[in-house]
């Protein structure tokens, strides 16, 4: 089945049950300050999962648009997509457990027609310290609803990916796990806020037989293991907890059903193929087959990169984001120049020109698209036209070393530094062009002199409260930046910072305000310097006058003396940063940098004297 096939047998089912079909909304969220985009089905109806009513009812269905930024560099494989359409049934308050399931099941095994056997799902173990129990309701359905289909299921207690590596399938059918079996949008229970509503799931994974398990990702496979094996293809999340301000977790006014399922991984299971490529952007496959001459099969990464590219970009632009520097149009630029450079590979070809592919494969779920396509069109061909002047103006240079016979380390780098070419490109066309006299190591060597160098400069200029300029350092005096604006975010803008301290272990700030923080002012500043972490900003150095500066609303350390020439470091395109202060570093370049240290925790919140208060918190 295609996925226009899909989507449409998914929602006349669920009509057929009661449920009011409703639109997508848009991939820009219309009330959510908080978020770039709409990432799950249920983030547009938070309200009514925490208990409005909804004037559709209390029975929705739809398709939901849906764009991860924190997969683009994911791109490449077989399954990794940014955009994709989530499909969502809703129990608002209305039916549970015992009628999910089974209609889940019965949508795939009768309508979709894939095997049953073929099917495997995992249920919540329970968690003690949360207060959640283990669900032993939904696995009992899954028990009757397999032995219904001649399969005996057997349950197996894995509980951590760990020991699903270690220990493997065991001939089982129904798998407990348990942090991977809850959801909220924050994570795990002990990672959400005050206020975040979020319970146990039940997720169903499609086996691929024919992929092999590959010993690389663990010495056995088991449904959540990373190798392709087994792809999750829809998720029943029986929301009816919501996170207390002590701690603790309280039951929400009405319990909820929030199902989302992968639209194109479930085409990809009925098709039987493990690439949601050729199931999703098959159209766009051919198309760049046909006007480059080449094969998707020669240049995998590349066709992959550009079809799912390329359509986000159009989705987004549809939905009124034009390419640009700052906040969600930041991301369509990065989009954009992504597929153009991965085009550039294939030969001459306009990304530009697979936008009426695109608007046509949609026109009727999603007609917005093809009411704007010419507009959509133009505003990509602009970007392509900017950006490959740029890089013809790089390639140039190129050209004449080439006919010089050598690169030389400095060359490189200019290429790099001054012409923004990716050194990948660079190493490609010389290697085309049988050039072998490239000097990698220099060039190495060179960046990372020119880094070494800006961060010495950068350390004199630090009079800050550094112990030291390590990297454990280096990435809370990071996190110290996201910490101060989400305190001015969550406590008001009076807020500025009045010392501070910073260590390997945990950074320390000093603020004013006058009185205690909340439970849940502690929780939001955290879930905020957490998204900020997980958007992966650039951390970028400008130096400027101290009165340009200032016109940006820099924040300065109370009392502090500044030289007329500063160094500002901005989380996010200086144009719209999230954070911007007077600093002279040391920084991590992209704030996901900060994840491999763990997630930002406030430790301890207390007053240091009248009107000042102290945090001290770590990534961990
Ligand atoms: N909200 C759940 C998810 O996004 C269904 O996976």
């Amino acid at each position: 089945m295609t996925p226009n096939q899909v989507r449409e047998k998914y929602l006349k089912f669920f009509a057929e049950r009661g449920h009011t079909v409703i639109p997508s909304a848009p991939l820009v969220p219309e009330n959510d300050p908080t978020t770039l985009f709409t990432g799950s089905g249920m983030q547009p109806l938070i309200p009514y999962l925490l208990g409005k009513n909804h004037p559709a009812g209390n029975r929705l269905t739809d398709s939901q648009k849906s764009f991860r930024a924190m997969d683009i560099e994911e791109v490449g494989d077989n399954r990794h997509t940014t955009f994709f359409e989530m499909l969502g049934n809703w129990s608002l308050g209305d039916y549970f457990k015992q009628e999910q399931l089974p209609w889940f099941f019965e949508f795939l095994t009768k309508e979709i027609g894939l095997d049953p056997k073929r099917l495997y799902v995992s249920v919540y173990a329970g968690d003690e310290t949360a207060g959640v129990p283990r669900d032993t309701e939904s696995a009992e359905v899954w028990k009757k609803l397999f032995s219904d289909a001649g399969i005996d299921a057997k349950d197996i207690e894995l509980i951590t990916e760990e020991n699903g590596a270690e220990l493997g399938m065991q001939g089982g059918r129904i798998f407990y796990y348990r942090d991977k079996n809850w959801w909220s949008r924050a994570g795990v229970p002990e990672k959400m806020p005050a206020g975040e509503p979020g319970g146990p799931d039940s997720e169903v994974f499609y086996e691929f037989e024919h992929i092999a398990h590959d010993p690389k990702f663990g010495a056995h496979c088991h449904p959540n293991c990373d190798c392709g094996r087994y792809l999750e293809i829809g998720n029943s999340v029986f929301m009816e907890f919501i996170k207390n301000a002590d701690g603790t977790f309280g039951k929400l006014p009405k319990r909820n059903v929030d199902f989302g399922g992968g639209l194109e991984r479930i085409a990809a299971a009925s098709q039987g193929k493990d690439d949601v490529f050729l199931v999703n952007h098959s159209y766009l496959i051919e198309a760049l087959e046909q006007s480059t001459g080449t094969t998707y099969a020669d240049h995998i990464r590349a066709y992959r990169v550009i079809a799912d590219h390329i359509k986000a970009a159009v989705f987004l632009i549809g939905d009124g984001v034009l390419p640009g520097n700052k906040d969600q149009g930041y991301f369509v630029r990065r989009l954009l120049r992504r597929s153009i450079l991965a085009a550039s590979k294939l030969g001459t070809i306009s990304v530009a020109s697979l936008v009426g592919a695109i608007v046509e494969n949609y026109k009727d779920q999603y007609p917005e698209l093809h009411t704007k396509s010419a507009e959509i069109e133009s505003s990509i061909r602009d970007e392509e036209n900017r950006f490959t002047a740029t890089l013809a103006r790089g390639m140039k240079e190129l050209e004449r070393y080439i006919g010089k016979g050598s690169l030389s380390a400095q060359e490189a780098y200019e290429l790099v530094t001054t012409y923004g070419f990716p050194l990948e490109l660079i190493l490609e066309e010389i290697g085309e062009r049988g050039i072998t006299q490239i000097d990698i190591e220099g060039f190495k060597e060179l960046l990372k002199q020119h880094q070494d160098l800006s961060r010495a400069g950068s350390e004199q200029k630090f009079k800050g409260g550094l112990a030291d300029t390590s990297e454990a350092t280096t990435r809370l005096h990071t996190a110290h930046h996201l910490l101060l604006k989400a305190l001015q975010v969550v406590l008001g803008p009076e807020v500025h910072q009045r010392g501070s301290n910073i260590t390997q272990e945990r950074l320390r700030i000093d603020f004013n305000y006058g009185q205690k923080m909340t439970d849940e002012q502690k929780k939001e500043v955290e879930r905020i310097v957490n998204e900020k972490i997980q958007e992966n900003l650039p951390v970028i150095r400008t130096e400027m006058s101290k009165d340009e500066a200032e016109k940006l609303g820099a924040e300065h350390e109370f009392g502090a003396k500044y030289p007329d020439r500063v160094s500002v470091y901005s989380v996010g395109p200086l144009e719209n940063a999230f954070s911007i202060e007077f600093c002279g570093g040391p920084h991590v370049e992209q704030t996901s940098e900060l994840t491999k240290a763990g997630t930002f925790k406030i430790l301890k919140e207390e007053a240091v004297a009248q009107g000042i208060r102290r945090i001290r918190a770590v990534l961990q």
